[in-house]
């Protein structure tokens, strides 16, 4: 029975909710979605990567052989053999993670925001590199923190900022390598002196890491984690070396911490899908990604270098960009009198989509940089967008 003429609902959203917005890269995704746009905008990985038979494989020995399991509610903090497979493999390089400080996430943006659930409070001081992942800037502000940058160079973040600006912080959040959105890692020596800086001040870092694998050449640079894993949050995802769609991420913390981000979980989501944690368990446990990984960083690192190319081909003597060793992105400063946010109109109109650097500075923004993906465009359609925004920006000069 249907009840006739119900009064209308006033909507009255709490303040967070008044708070929350879109992710500038989220809407101009759906403009970029349209085939004929060569888009440089998103951040997905490039699906030529995704092991989609393998997947199937392991999908179906997992259903057939413990399908009940896989199909019932699980344990908050995931699937054990995956739990001690992400411990050891982080031991490896140095210190001993045990399974019970791993806790399995809904990819690793779920681990950002329980994080700001229960380290930040209204006002609490958060500390973020200059510029910053948008994704974790959007968890974060939910809570309301005060948010102060700290200065990074061509080397990453600048470790001798934070006795300027550390006094009460609850967090740094760090992205040692290349870095969403400016491609750029943290040398060896300043990921030393940043852990010993933070243990200094006992300031917890976060170790925010979903590209470490994706190296061109070279093997991947030491994990702060490793050096100090009583202060350091380390964050991990299957997205970018795996397939971000089956959304499995995990953080690694000292065990009080890993057991409040636990009760937080189970507030949000009970467990993250028993059945896909099974799944992925089943793909890697033997070694796979040894073979895969280095399949992901040719095709990255080729179409790297035909941006940078392209880029060094086309775009004028005033511009500069990071030229990184890995991962999914370059960045792009201009001159300081060009508005990223304007050239971006211009470009949709001729076909070609990038994201302004706008959105990725908690303060200050520089509206004069912009960020490029590469992985999902080939080869010959990087070179024509990468020849377009050079001709729109020598226009501007
Ligand atoms: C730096 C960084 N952290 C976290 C994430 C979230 O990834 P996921 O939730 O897919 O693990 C991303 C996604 O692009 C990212 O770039």
């Amino acid at each position: 029975m249907k009840i006739e003429n119900p009064a209308p609902i006033q909507w009255r959203f709490s303040e967070r909710a008044d708070q929350l917005q879109s992710s500038f890269i989220r809407e101009i995704l759906k403009i970029t979605q349209q085939p004929e746009i060569i888009s440089f905008a998103g951040g997905l990985p490039s699906p030529l990567t995704f092991p989609v038979d393998t997947m199937k494989a392991a999908f179906d020995k997992v259903l057939s052989e413990n399908g009940k399991v896989a199909l019932q509610y699980g344990p908050t903090d995931g699937y054990l053999p995956l739990r001690q497979w992400i411990a050891d493999s982080l031991s490896a390089n140095g210190a001993k993670i045990v399974p019970e400080q791993v806790l399995m996430t809904s990819g690793s943006q779920q681990a950002l925001d329980l994080l700001g659930k229960v380290l930040i409070d209204e006002g609490s001081r958060v500390l973020v590199e200059t510029p910053s992942y948008l994704g974790a800037l959007q968890a974060f502000s939910v809570y309301r923190p005060e948010f102060k940058s700290v200065e990074t160079d061509e080397h990453g973040l600048v470790p001798a900022w934070l006795d300027k600006v550390a006094a009460g912080a609850r967090l740094l959040y760090a992205l040692p390598n290349f870095q969403n959105p400016t491609g750029r890692s943290l040398s060896v020596e300043r990921r030393v002196e940043l852990v010993e800086t933070c243990a200094r001040l006992g300031l917890p870092l976060i170790e925010d890491d979903p590209y470490g694998a994706l190296s061109y050449k070279g093997a991947p640079a030491p994990k702060m984690v490793a050096m100090n894993p009583d202060g350091v949050i380390y964050m991990g995802s299957f997205s970018k070396v795996l397939t971000p769609g089956i959304r499995l991420g995990y953080v690694v913390a000292p065990l009080p911490l890993v057991r409040r981000l636990e009760l937080a979980k189970q507030a949000a989501d009970l467990h993250t899908s028993q059945l896909t944690q099974m799944v992925v368990y089943d793909v890697i446990k033997d070694g796979f990604l040894d073979q895969h990984i280095p399949k992901i960083r040719t095709l990255y690192g080729d179409q790297c270098q035909v941006m940078l190319d392209a880029m060094a081909q086309h775009f004028p003597s005033a511009v500069q960009w990071t030229k990184p060793e890995g991962g999914m992105f370059i960045w792009v400063t201009l001159p300081k009198h060009i508005d990223a946010m304007k050239l971006l109109d211009e470009a949709i109109a001729q076909k070609v989509a990038f994201v302004p650097g706008s959105p990725f500075y908690a303060n200050e923004p520089e509206t004069n940089t912009l960020r490029l993906s590469f992985v999902t465009v080939p080869p010959e359609r990087i070179r024509a967008g990468i020849e377009i925004l050079g001709k729109l920006i020598a226009a501007k000069l």
